[in-house]
């Protein structure tokens, strides 16, 4: 008989809830994403753990129908214990014990960045190709950059970090300095289509597979400010090329790093993950990185890129199918 679980994913700005059997086959994935942070320019936590409050009743709810199964045929409740939004947490994870308890199934708690590296292993109507222990992922996310080296569901090894800021915060901020809406990652995606890598800015090369955004954001917001004083208008009249070059930079800076840790531990499968993952350039640019190598190449579908619950349920099954629960005291964490 098949088992379902449901995943809770609540860390930002987006509830999401999904249904997953035992197998890895996603039967659902609701996400209702908030858009009242759009005016702030960034997320706010208070109003984004009120919003989690009234949708998150409602997006369960949905996510058991479209999966086609009631509450009582679920076996666990997975859910992400952080880190994240200490108040958005709380609020996933409240329900899923809250849940769970009345119910008397097991919970599971979940780390969201596990979650992003093991969204592969999702299964659906279009996909059901997943990667083999040991693969190298790429993790860009809003506040992570991350080279994994992923040697089985529990055992994740980070070769590679950001010791400062992140890839996605970097895009971001780029987007806030030329008046686009937040996030910007997609602004400057689309806008990037258009334009020509014109502008040099100046990276930051450290050794090893860390990496470092901050020099480069202080060169992007030096560039512009000396550009705006020769013509107060540059920024409206070169949006593209800005974009463009930003992208580039960023994404050179990312595969550079990733590359050479290709090429040392010599694995042979691959895997881009996390929010920024949706980047067009990037996505383009990795697959034809572990083309050159001859890997395997996992690029997530853009409904897994972002914040979504199936990604909870792929980890949430992998440990359901090793027993490992957790106690009902457990809490939230945000780091
Ligand atoms: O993984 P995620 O939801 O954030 C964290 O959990 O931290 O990713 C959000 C990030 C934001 O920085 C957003 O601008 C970026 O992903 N992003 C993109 C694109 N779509 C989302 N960045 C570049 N190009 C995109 N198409």
């Amino acid at each position: 008989m098949k088992q379902y679980i449901l995943a809770i994913e609540s860390s930002c700005d987006d509830t999401s809830a999904a249904v997953m059997d035992t197998d890895f086959m996603c039967l659902s994935n609701v996400t209702a994403s908030q858009q009242v942070h759009q005016q702030y320019g960034g997320v706010v936590p208070e109003l984004a753990s009120r919003a989690h409050q009234q949708n998150i009743i409602p997006v369960v709810d949905v996510a058991l129908q479209k999966a086609g199964i009631t509450k009582k045929d679920l076996a666990a409740v997975a859910f992400t214990r952080g880190p994240g939004l200490l108040g958005s947490l709380l609020v996933g994870v409240s329900f899923a014990k809250t849940f769970a308890m009345a119910l008397d199934i097991p919970v599971i708690d979940v780390n969201h960045l596990h979650a992003h590296v093991l969204a592969h292993f999702v299964k659906d109507e279009d996909n059901a190709e997943c990667p083999q222990f040991p693969y190298l992922c790429l993790l860009v996310s809003g506040g992570n950059t991350q080279i994994i080296k992923v040697n089985d569901y529990n055992d994740m090894e980070i070769i590679g970090k950001t010791i400062d800021d992140a890839a996605g915060e970097t895009i971001d901020k780029a987007a806030k300095i030329l008046s686009l809406p937040y996030p910007g990652g997609p602004h400057i995606d689309r806008l990037a289509k258009q334009g020509k890598p014109s502008l040099q800015f100046a990276r930051s090369h450290i050794q090893g597979y860390d990496y470092s955004f901050s020099g480069l954001k202080t060169s992007i917001l030096y560039t512009l400010r000396d550009k705006l004083k020769d013509d107060p208008q540059y920024l409206e009249h070169n949006l593209n090329d800005i974009a463009c070059s930003v992208q580039k930079t960023v994404v050179d800076s990312l595969l550079d790093k990733f590359d050479k840790a290709l090429r040392d531990t010599g694995i042979k499968t691959v895997a881009l993950a996390g929010g920024v993952s949706a980047n067009s350039l990037l996505r383009e640019r990795f697959n034809a990185l572990g083309q050159k190598y001859g890997c395997r190449v996992f690029i997530p579908r853009f409904s897994y890129t972002t914040d979504n619950a199936a990604m909870v349920a792929a980890c949430g099954v992998f440990k359901f199918k090793h027993g490992e629960f957790a106690p009902l005291n457990l809490t939230a964490y945000a780091r």
